[in-house]
């Protein structure tokens, strides 16, 4: 199939793969993205045609609508993603694997004719600030205008990409098809999917993505999950960065000295509320701001500093659970211009979801389309249901956050969701302990998210699904950043969900996560003080500050903070078995810190 670029593309390889997508995928038109309003207005109207959108109120949503998907089709699907790397051990056990050849040949049967009677969109787009030495290009071609639409929230997306690429720079291929081809005179669906064929693929080696069969979020917007963690974090090991599934987030006290934190937290971990935390009323003159929510790309910088960007432009955010108390810069920037998708709609035209309001509407009309009332016994929204907005509307949004040269990072904190076990927070004695206890971190699961409900599942740095090369590999080429990084960051680790033995939190969590904060940000700048333990540095009571928290006592803490003798030796066994399966490649280190930790805790 012969295409006719627009005149402003002169990137001959990349115009010759659109034409080899296209001869194999055969849509019935294609469109190169521009990235412009009247390009975006066009879009939007042509999918409340279509059904895929409804416009909410403009006068109690602005420039906002709602989208639902198909009931197949409503999160990521992990045992349908693929990393097919030349060789089966560098996927590792951590990924889904095929041979390469023959996965290409089932995508090649897939893709043949899967964008019939559709419009073949091509997205150029930048994950990181255009032209950034940190940011990288990608090209994502879809049959999906609500995938274009997104990544226009999600990327920084245009046709100014194409003058950074110029002639012959590089990008990241990613085609993308709902795998819904029409026949002539075949009605679309609001929502067009597979339902029974989903696949995710990752060719490392050749950094392409090909998604298939899902319209929904991180397998469908390729920039993502699936570009930004899975493919850059082969091109981080390659080039000795980092791609990380880290919020980055700007704390600043009131001598105006200021750090930036970098923390890794699994999903459904409140990262988002986190990144955009709001100090208590006693904080005066304290700051925190937002430069991302979800991933960081970070790299070593001439000063001996690692730098960070965050890769997006949007937030692609769980909006239930999301409310005034647990996070008000969220519902502030959710005011205007959002795609939200799998909400339920208000009577009036507006949006709600499960936590919004501690009163449910009297009646609602749920996710799938059926009438709600507070007493029917179903959630309104799907508890993946999501807002998707520009980072631009966040009133935490850090001044440098499109800065090209990124932000340095003076601390790593890793959390995870565990009920007991893993104290409130402490400091990794070195960078390799750190290491250690990112790798070994684990999250409960939550009911909404994988079924069975407070199973501690490994989750080492939160990448168990999105690291897109072996884990074994990954441990240590972080323990190699310490050869190559002269001011390498602290490293933390924090557990706001401890509970008592009647399963209420210990912690208060949201804002007076700030008193945790200002005690890791103390660490860094030599002002706070610790304790040493089994585990590393901890804080006592009298280290942290608790103003505007009287009630909270030092036995209270004690709880919050305790080490378990027992607890800890089963934590320490379920490591093993965790470092057992990816023996093959374990870093040495790690085995070894293991044992010493034993040591350590039994006595
Ligand atoms: C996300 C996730 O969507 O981690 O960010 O699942
Ligand atoms: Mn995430």
């Amino acid at each position: 199939m012969s295409v006719q670029a627009p005149s402003y593309i002169q990137h001959q390889r990349l115009i010759n793969w659109v034409a080899e997508v296209a001869a194999l995928t055969k849509p019935a038109a294609i469109h190169w993205v521009d990235g412009s309003d009247a390009e975006n207005q066009q879009l939007l109207a042509q999918m409340v045609a279509a059904g895929t959108l409804k416009q909410l109120n403009p006068e109690k949503r602005p420039n906002s609508y709602a989208a639902f998907s198909d009931p197949s089709d409503v999160a990521r699907v992990e045992d349908r993603t693929f990393v097919c790397s030349e060789k089966r051990e560098d996927a590792g056990p951590n990924n889904n694997w095929q041979p390469p050849a023959e996965m290409r040949t089932t995508l090649n049967g897939l893709f043949d004719g899967c964008m019939a009677g559709r419009t073949m969109y091509v997205i150029p787009f930048s994950m990181g600030p255009l032209g950034s030495p940190i940011a990288h290009i990608g090209i994502e071609i879809t049959d999906s205008p609500y995938v274009v639409a997104s990544m226009r929230i999600m990327t920084r997306m245009g046709r100014n990409v194409y003058e950074v690429l110029g002639t012959d720079g590089d990008f990241v291929p990613c085609v993308h098809s709902v795998g819904a081809p029409l026949a002539a005179g075949e009605a679309d669906k609001p929502w067009p999917c597979n339902p029974d064929t989903k696949y995710i693929v990752h060719f490392p080696e050749s950094r392409e993505i090909w998604s298939y069969g899902s319209g929904y979020g991180g397998n469908a917007l390729l920039g993502k999950k699936c570009f930004a963690l899975r493919i850059a974090s082969t091109m981080g090991r390659d080039q000795g960065w980092l791609a990380e599934h880290m919020l980055i987030l700007g704390v600043e006290n009131p001598k105006g000295e200021k750090s930036y934190v970098a923390a890794a937290f699994p999903s459904a971990c409140g990262k988002t509320n986190f990144a955009m935390l709001i100090p208590p009323k006693t904080y005066d003159g304290w700051k925190v701001t937002t430069v991302g929510d979800d991933i960081a790309w970070i790299k070593p910088a001439a000063d001996g500093k690692l730098y960070a960007i965050n890769p997006e432009n949007g937030y692609f955010g769980v909006a239930p659970g999301t409310s005034e108390k647990s996070n008000p810069n969220a519902m502030a920037m959710l005011r205007e211009n959002v795609i939200f998708t799998n909400v339920a709609l208000t009577d009036d035209g507006d949006v709600w979801w499960e936590g919004m309001s501690k009163q449910a509407p009297a009646h609602l009309i749920d996710w799938q389309g059926n009438d709600w009332t507070p007493d029917c016994g179903r959630k309104a929204a799907h508890p993946n249901a999501r807002f998707t907005v520009s980072a631009k509307q966040c009133p935490s949004l850090d001044a440098a956050w499109n800065d090209p040269a990124g932000v340095p990072i003076s601390a790593f904190i890793f959390g995870g969701r565990r009920s007991s076990t893993v104290p409130l927070v402490f400091e990794a004695a070195s960078w390799e302990e750190g290491v250690y206890l990112a790798a070994t971190m684990g999250s409960e699961t939550t009911a909404a998210a994988f079924g069975a409900q407070g199973v501690t599942r490994r989750d080492p740095f939160a990448m168990l699904p999105f690291c897109g090369y072996h884990m074994g590999d990954y441990f240590n080429h972080w323990l190699q950043m310490a050869g190559k990084v002269e001011h390498l960051p602290r490293i933390f680790c924090v557990n706001w969900f401890r509970t008592d033995q009647d399963g209420n939190f210990l912690w208060p969590g949201f804002g007076d996560n700030m008193r945790v904060l200002e005690w890791m940000v103390g660490r860094v700048q030599g002002q706070a003080e610790a304790q040493r333990n089994a585990l590393g540095w901890v804080p006592e009571y009298a280290h942290l500050n608790w103003a505007g928290l009287d009630e909270f006592s030092a036995e209270h803490f004690a709880q919050l903070m305790a080490l378990d003798a027992q607890a800890w030796q089963q934590e320490l066994a379920a490591h093993d078995d965790w470092f057992t399966k990816l023996a093959d490649r374990l870093p040495p280190q790690l085995a070894a810190h293991r044992s010493k930790l034993a040591e350590s805790l039994a006595g």
